[in-house]
């Protein structure tokens, strides 16, 4: 079985083509997984333009997906199914690649899977580790939301915190854009901070008062903000590296001690981490070195699976798919923004 998914939740337009072989026992194989970033349109304004988005999606979708078929070396009609995210997102992003989904499948006389994007960041990990134990702890972390589920077995999802506030990529995008160095700030960050030493300016981990596995990054933005204006931090300064390298090992700190507050309450068999964010090193290490330390099997995507990417969204849709085939002739498949 073919399935050709569509990722269009936010900033990125991307098309995938996986074939599956023995969904859920075996990993689907991703025959191509193209993804174009609209980083460049969104960087001037130091976060995305949701009206630029949505218009950006329009002019490259079909493009993406013509391209996704032709490295895949397979044309649409050996397409078997279709997959898309429905939500969470910009609605308007959301909107250009379900209506295209949709235009295909009616076209094709295909089903078409909806999928949640939060859902498809999960899947990633299990797409390159299909035999990961349950029950599983993961951490979603990206630039729209950061929380913590329990996935006592396949497509089972409990939250078990969330952030109030905040999430984590949405704290170093807006300190990069408040020190000038351009959107997304994640990537910079890493990169300028790499040489620096973490600890450097002192970062308390925020704790909820109520001790809940709930995050909050908003108070640590202002505390970031404070070091710059009280020790006149610039684009440029020879502290920079330092400043930048405390503020991600802060976050990464934050991050993975609710994971292993949760853990201990949850007493997982094995933890994933997953999201944009998660392709940052510094947190990579650490949650491993915590896994390890705390005896848990550990699981984070390959880099080019963390960020938005359709393959994630294909390989959810083949399991949805396998377990319920009456569902997905929908062509009232409606997008939610959250
Ligand atoms: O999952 P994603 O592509 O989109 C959302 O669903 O939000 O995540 C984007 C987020 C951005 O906030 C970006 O700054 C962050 O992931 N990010 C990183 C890195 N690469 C991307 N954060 C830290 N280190 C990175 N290397
Ligand atoms: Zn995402």
């Amino acid at each position: 079985m073919l399935v050709l998914a569509i990722e269009t939740s936010c900033d990125e337009t991307s098309a995938a083509v996986l074939r599956a072989i023995d969904v859920p026992a075996a990993a689907p194989e991703v025959l191509s997984n193209i993804v174009l970033s609209q980083d460049e349109v969104h960087a001037p304004y130091g976060g995305v333009v949701p009206e630029l988005a949505s218009r950006q999606h329009i002019k490259t979708i079909a493009a993406i997906v013509s391209e996704g078929l032709a490295r895949a070396g397979v044309g649409l009609e050996a397409i078997d199914l279709y997959a898309v995210t429905q939500g969470p997102g910009l609605i308007g992003s959301l909107l250009v690649g379900l209506s295209f989904a949709k235009g295909l499948a009616y076209y094709h006389k295909k089903p078409l899977v909806g999928v949640d994007h939060l859902e498809a960041h999960l899947e990633a990990c299990f797409l390159e580790n299909p035999g990961i134990a349950y029950p599983v702890l993961g951490l979603l972390v990206s630039g729209g939301h950061t929380a913590l589920y329990l996935m006592g077995e396949p497509l089972s999802y409990k939250l078990l915190g969330k952030t109030r506030d905040d999430a984590a990529g949405e704290a170093l995008d807006k300190i990069a854009k408040f020190l000038g160095l351009g959107y997304p700030g994640g990537p910079v960050i890493e990169k300028l901070g790499r040489l620096g030493n973490p600890k450097t300016f002192p970062f308390a981990v925020p704790r909820t008062k109520d001790r809940s596995l709930d995050f909050s990054f908003s108070g640590l933005k202002t505390a970031a903000l404070k070091h710059i204006r009280e020790h006149g931090i610039v684009k440029d300064d020879a502290r920079l590296p330092d400043f930048l390298a405390s503020f991600e090992g802060v976050v990464a700190r934050t991050l993975v001690d609710h994971v292993r507050s949760a853990a201990d309450q949850v007493q997982p068999k094995s933890v994933v981490l997953c999201g944009g964010v998660a392709r940052n090193t510094r947190l990579r290490t650490r949650f491993q070195d915590f896994a390890r330390e705390a005896g848990l099997d550990a699981y984070v995507p390959s880099p080019k699976l963390c960020t938005d990417n359709a393959a994630m969204v294909g390989a959810i849709a083949l399991k949805k798919f396998a377990r319920r085939p009456a569902l997905v002739t929908d062509l009232d498949l409606d997008a939610y923004a959250r």
